[in-house]
């Protein structure tokens, strides 16, 4: 028998159904860590709303110290429209930008694929979206979201209000490796997208990536004005593998991307830097199917999967849970968000049951044929 390996996870349900797909998603961690050998200690926090309520700030220094130690961080979903008075650094988004912003996560994957059984769940043609398979590479520390000066000032009879987007070579290139990176592993193909023929960010950006580019020789790269991307994603999604773009351009473009799919409720991501990274569903606090059952775990369950592929640099137990995503699915399983009109949905606990079996099931026909 090898030696146990134990793993440190900060966990940080939040609010809305983010505790309740988190719960699925700790489950499908335990079981696979299981057949890998590898032990889970979680150490679990109110963060966004919850922790609003709990103690008056959307993030606390305790988390950050712990998410700083640990070896992953996995996030349910914050917000929900009893916050949406509250100062706005008091907002539970806040709390979303400040571990962001506390682990250095400049790199934002989201990855975008559309399962064969789904094809008609989407609003778009099957023929349209039947290949996707695309990524979404968004620069998650820089960019218009934090960028300074920004205020919010009465100016005489008006208010006045600034955003500053802001970007530097370095920001840019480190997101452009990792774009590269990324599509080595994938179809060698990386289109980045900006707005340069009106922002000097975005010249920035183009030329930056354009550069970062020689060093990767393999790799196809074309450019896209952030406009026309957001018309070619439903016009012909097919032909993108990796798209890099700022961080506002990759909320808007990954949300009308996740669409593809049939359903948010889908898509998993995970954010990177130099240290521990954090897993979270695409979706977000679904305030208003709260405690109903009806929330679809599968986001937060890939999550677990890009964990353990990132993270832990365990791709076969990545694997396994994709794996059983899809048989999920082509035995015909689904949600709510996800079922047809005459279609039986499970509940959310009923998926974590229903893929935490095949995931064991699986793992004894692997052992079997050994
Ligand atoms: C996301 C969300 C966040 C963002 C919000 C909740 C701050 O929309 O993760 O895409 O804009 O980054
Ligand atoms: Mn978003």
């Amino acid at each position: 028998m090898s030696e146990k390996i134990v793993k440190q996870i900060t966990v940080l349900p939040g609010d809305g159904i983010g505790p309740e797909v988190t719960d699925q998603a700790l489950r499908v961690l335990h079981t696979a860590g299981e057949l890998f050998n590898v032990t889970f200690e979680c150490q679990e926090f109110p963060f966004g709303g919850a922790a609003i309520d709990a103690w008056g700030e959307p993030i606390s220094e305790e988390l950050i110290e712990s998410a700083k130690k640990s070896d992953a961080v996995l996030l349910g979903a914050v917000g929900g429209s009893k916050w949406d008075n509250q100062p706005k650094d008091k907002r539970p988004e806040a709390g979303l930008l400040g571990i962001r912003n506390a682990l250095g996560l400049y790199t934002n994957l989201r990855p975008v694929k559309v399962y064969e059984p789904l094809c008609d769940s989407s609003t778009l043609k099957k023929e349209v979206i039947e290949k996707v398979d695309l990524l979404v590479v968004r620069e998650l520390t820089g960019g218009i979201y934090f960028g300074k000066p920004r205020f919010i000032k009465t100016e005489g009879e008006e208010e006045h209000a600034v955003d500053t987007m802001d970007y530097r070579t370095s920001e840019i290139e480190r997101i452009a490796v990792a774009a590269f990176e990324a599509a080595g592993k994938r179809n060698g193909n990386v289109c980045s997208v900006d707005k340069s023929n009106v922002l000097d960010t975005s010249r920035l950006w183009r030329k930056t990536v354009i550069n970062v580019a020689k060093n990767y020789p393999d790799i196809e790269l074309s450019h896209m004005l952030v406009d026309n991307c957001a018309m070619q994603l439903v016009r012909n999604p097919g032909q993108f593998d990796v798209i890099v773009t700022g961080n506002m351009f990759g909320d808007i473009l990954s949300d009308e991307a996740s669409m593809l799919t049939g359903s948010i409720g889908m898509l998993p991501s995970a954010s990177i830097g130099n240290g521990p990274g954090l897993y979270e569903p695409v979706h977000g606090s679904a305030p208003d199917i709260a405690g109903s059952g009806k929330a679809n775990p599968i986001a937060a369950i890939a999550s677990v999967a890009l964990l353990f592929r990132y993270s832990l640099n365990m791709n076969p137990a990545a694997k396994i849970i994709e794996e059983a995503i899809e048989e999920f699915l082509n035995k015909g399983f689904r949600t709510a968000d996800i079922a047809g009109m005459d279609e039986e949905a499970l509940n959310t606990v009923e998926v974590g049951d229903t893929i935490t079996g095949l995931i064991k099931e699986n793992a004894n026909k692997l052992q079997e044929q050994d």
